[in-house]
């Protein structure tokens, strides 16, 4: 809780373009809360460095990240946006959650196992404690919710039970905090290999639908997508292609499965591809549109970003102190 308010927190690495997952399975949830909840989103930089970043990219993509969060509906009155660096006590309450996390803990996240059989050559200790971090994140503001896709469910459980067993030791301290994952969305797959998470970071273009790809790009990406030899537009766990395309039409035209079924029903996958990308690029469209117009005034990204960090250190301050003082720290 935030004064009378519950508190929704989430965060978002500007580590690669933004994929139709990312927005799908969590920013296009976010505004759903910004009215009766206390809001904090977050472009999270720190977590983004435990893998190789080039700098002038890394710079480039949290302005970015932070226009696509406006651009996706954030208002800035209405939510606090802000930097994870530039609100220090995240670092900070992330060393001290990493003396409250266990090895075992940390060896059995799946995203550090895939992520460290991708990136042989750097298997970092950040990499191996992330989950901390992202405990840190959710705890310093008292989170009673955190939108995100399904992939973060683990990393979460790993927050709450952080948060109970420090509560445990010291007494009530941090809000033992609740998912919120849309399971119409919560794990949008590749469309070149539907068994696996579309992700900013697959090489493969053809791959993942970036939120701010031209619409001719986004229509041929869905003209390419791997299907099946069968010709029936069908949900079925036999079909992930088809599958896939279905939910991605159904969260931008608001139909049914079985709405689609009959739409398509001995029309073909061409058909329904063409049909699948171009409402996703209609649906884009707005946003695409908003984005122009933010990135082109830096300056006021970076009025925004300023008072989202006062704001937030604000809470984290406050939190912190509660933490130093059961830690047995001298004020
Ligand atoms: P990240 O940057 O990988 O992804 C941001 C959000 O997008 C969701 N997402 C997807 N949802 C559906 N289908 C997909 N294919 C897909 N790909 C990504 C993710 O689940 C996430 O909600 N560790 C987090 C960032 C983070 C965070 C936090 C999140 C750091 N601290 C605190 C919540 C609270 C991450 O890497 O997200």
């Amino acid at each position: 809780m935030t004064g009378d308010k519950k508190t929704v927190f989430s965060g978002v690495q500007p580590s690669g373009n933004l994929t139709i997952g990312n927005y799908l399975g969590a920013i296009k949830n976010f505004s759903k809360f910004s009215e009766e909840y206390k809001t904090f989103y977050c472009v999270v930089d720190l977590h983004a460095i435990t893998v190789r970043q080039v700098p002038a990219e890394l710079r480039k993509r949290t302005y970015e990240t932070l226009a696509l969060y406006m651009a996706c509906g954030l208002d800035e009155k209405k939510n606090t946006l802000f930097v994870q660096s530039h609100v220090p006590q995240h670092a900070e309450l992330g060393w001290i959650l990493d003396c409250y996390t266990m090895f075992g803990e940390l060896s059995r996240m799946t995203q550090f196992k895939d992520k460290s059989a991708k990136n042989a050559q750097n298997i970092n200790a950040g990499l191996f404690t992330y989950p901390a971090l992202m405990a840190a994140d959710i705890l310093l503001y008292q989170t009673d919710v955190v939108p995100v896709g399904i992939d973060q469910k683990q990393h979460l459980e790993l927050a709450r039970d952080v948060a109970m067993r420090f509560n445990q030791i010291y007494s009530d301290t941090f809000t033992v905090p609740e998912g919120y994952i849309n399971t119409d969305t919560m794990k949008i797959m590749s469309l070149a290999e539907p068994t696996a998470k579309m992700s900013k970071s697959d090489p493969n273009q053809n791959a993942v639908v970036y939120i701010l790809d031209s619409k001719d790009d986004i229509i041929r990406k869905f003209k390419r997508a791997v299907t099946d030899s069968d010709t029936t537009v069908k949900y079925s766990d036999e079909k992930p292609g088809i599958s896939n395309l279905m939910t991605i039409y159904r969260a931008f035209t608001g139909k049914t499965y079985e709405e689609i079924e009959r739409e398509f029903d001995g029309r073909g996958y061409g058909d329904f591809k063409l049909a699948v990308g171009e409402a996703c690029a209609d649906g884009l469209a707005p946003v695409r549109d908003e984005f122009s117009r933010l990135i082109a005034d830096k300056a006021h990204l970076e009025a925004v970003m300023k008072s989202g960090a006062e704001e937030a250190a604000y809470y984290a301050r406050k939190t912190m102190s509660k933490v130093r003082r059961k830690i047995g720290f001298v004020n």
